[in-house]
């Protein structure tokens, strides 16, 4: 998507080989006419799907939940992290351990908010090695709602994630795809690689 890549080219700062800072207007200040955009390109990208429900996690997820929960008339939901696993039995919950920060946290999602039969689409802001997003599959598993797609704003393709969803056999779409970071510049890759 032409405008986010625009964006990250513009106000993105590479951090290192692996990571992007987009805090100028995804991760900490967040820029809503490109939220709406982001939105209604998710809203095309998984027309015909019968969404009837987004699935994200806190935080940097919701922005752009709900901008594409706008143009598909459904609610979002957003799963919890907490450090601790606290069981409970009102809760779907399941553990993500994230590579990049070296934390694991519970995730969790109360039942009634996750009701069966619904058709989940999956939202996030990054997509790395998929943990994340394998974590709300299988909350959407767990309350026996289908998962009918994942949408990643930003995804990293020289990181496992893609690769993983995949396999696992989910349509992912990701509206920026970056292949590498190289001496501070970011290649994108073409959307057929
Ligand atoms: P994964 O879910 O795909 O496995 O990714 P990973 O665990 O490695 O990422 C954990 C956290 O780090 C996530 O945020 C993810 O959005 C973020 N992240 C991963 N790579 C990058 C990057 O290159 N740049 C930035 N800015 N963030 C990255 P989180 O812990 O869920 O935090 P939040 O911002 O959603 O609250």
């Amino acid at each position: 998507m032409l405008l986010l890549k625009e964006k990250i080219i513009n106000e993105g700062v590479v951090v290192n080989n692996s990571i992007l800072k987009v805090d100028a207007f995804l991760n900490h200040q967040i820029d809503p006419e490109l939220m709406m955009e982001l939105g209604r390109e998710f809203s095309q990208r998984f027309a015909g799907k019968n969404v009837t429900k987004i699935l994200t996690i806190e935080s940097s997820g919701i922005a752009v939940a709900l901008t594409t929960a706008l143009f598909f008339h459904v609610p979002v939901v957003f799963a919890r992290k907490q450090k601790s696993s606290i069981m409970n039995e009102n809760s779907y919950s399941t553990q993500v351990f994230s590579f990049t920060k070296n934390t694991t946290n519970n995730v969790s999602v109360l039942k009634k908010f996750l009701p069966p039969n619904e058709n989940i689409l999956i939202l996030d802001d990054f997509l790395a090695n998929g943990e994340a997003a394998m974590g709300l599959a299988e909350l959407v598993r767990q309350a026996g709602s289908r998962v009918v797609g994942i949408g990643i704003v930003i995804e990293k393709s020289f990181q496992p994630g893609r690769r993983r969803l995949l396999e696992a056999g989910y349509q992912v779409e990701a509206l920026a795809r970056i292949k590498a970071f190289e001496n501070g510049r970011i290649l994108f890759a073409d959307d057929n690689e």
